[in-house]
């Protein structure tokens, strides 16, 4: 990764990606710039609106923080408003849905990794959609769901984005089978965490939907789970997948930095 990539190998690359939905490279030792330039090569990284829980690097805005340790090198407790937003992550969901064009995917550096647990899960959207029952299906055909930042501080308690973060970040609608824009398959896209509602159903049948389709996609055989080693970074699409953490132990350290690349159009509904 230190050299500049020729196009050959971006393409490569990105050839693998849209094969495999997500890539490992492992044994990486780079630095937050070196990360951020082969982010650059797939697209723009975003820049977190969100200033208030210190999640965004001060050194480098483009990197979010998915990390238990503070700038003072102290473990953070599970209690604490940062740590309560990322616990989010262990439920299904893919970054970023709460734009108006979402993300393409996400670069995860696993600096310091977990032992005990922190195992970064990915199921295939693409599969789950074409797999789905009829009655769960004739649900989401032509249907669009709500995606709304604010709905993290209410499920997990962290505190609320502030009225200026609320303002920068609406919600959005989209829909709840999209069709991808380079493969041109179509997959379920939904989140656990962003969906607050659901077109023409009331609040409980709408989570209980959005519910039962994450329930239906967590199935082994859609599913990879992977392990971390110290250094690997983890590529992945966060247009046909969705991923969720498992818990590990929270006296354990665990240092990751992610740049998301942004998205370039609506999602092309199928
Ligand atoms: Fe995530």
């Amino acid at each position: 990764m230190r050299r500049p990539l020729d196009a050959a190998t971006v393409q490569a690359v990105s050839d693998a990606w849209m094969k495999h939905l997500v890539l490992v490279f492992p044994d990486q030792r780079i630095t937050d710039q070196e990360h951020v330039a082969f982010t650059r090569h797939f697209g723009d990284p975003e820049i977190f609106h969100q200033t208030s829980l210190h999640l965004r690097s001060e050194r480098a805005r483009e990197i979010f923080l998915v990390s238990n340790v503070d700038d003072q090198n102290r473990v953070m407790r599970p209690s604490e408003p940062s740590q309560k937003q990322l616990s989010s992550s262990r439920m299904w969901h893919t970054d970023s849905s709460y734009r108006p064009t979402p993300s393409v995917g996400s670069l995860l550096h696993g600096i310091e990794i977990s032992r005990t647990g922190g195992i970064t899960q990915f199921i295939n959207m693409y599969m789950v959609y074409d797999e789905l029952p009829e009655s769960l299906k004739r649900q989401v055909e032509g249907r669009k769901a709500r995606h709304d930042f604010s709905m993290l501080s209410r499920l997990v308690g962290s505190p609320p984005p502030t009225e200026a973060e609320k303002a920068a970040m609406p919600p959005v609608w989209h829909p709840l089978v999209r069709r991808h824009p380079v493969t041109h398959a179509k997959s379920l896209y939904v989140s656990s965490i962003y969906n607050d509602a659901v077109e023409g159903l009331e609040d409980g049948p709408a989570r209980r939907l959005i519910e039962e389709l994450s329930a239906f996609a967590e199935q082994p055989k859609y599913m990879y789970r992977h392990e971390w080693e110290p250094h690997d970074v983890l590529m992945w699409d966060n247009r046909c997948t969705v991923h969720a953490v498992t818990p590990h132990d929270p006296n354990e350290r665990r240092v990751m930095h992610r740049t998301t690349i942004v998205g370039r159009e609506p999602v092309m509904a199928a």
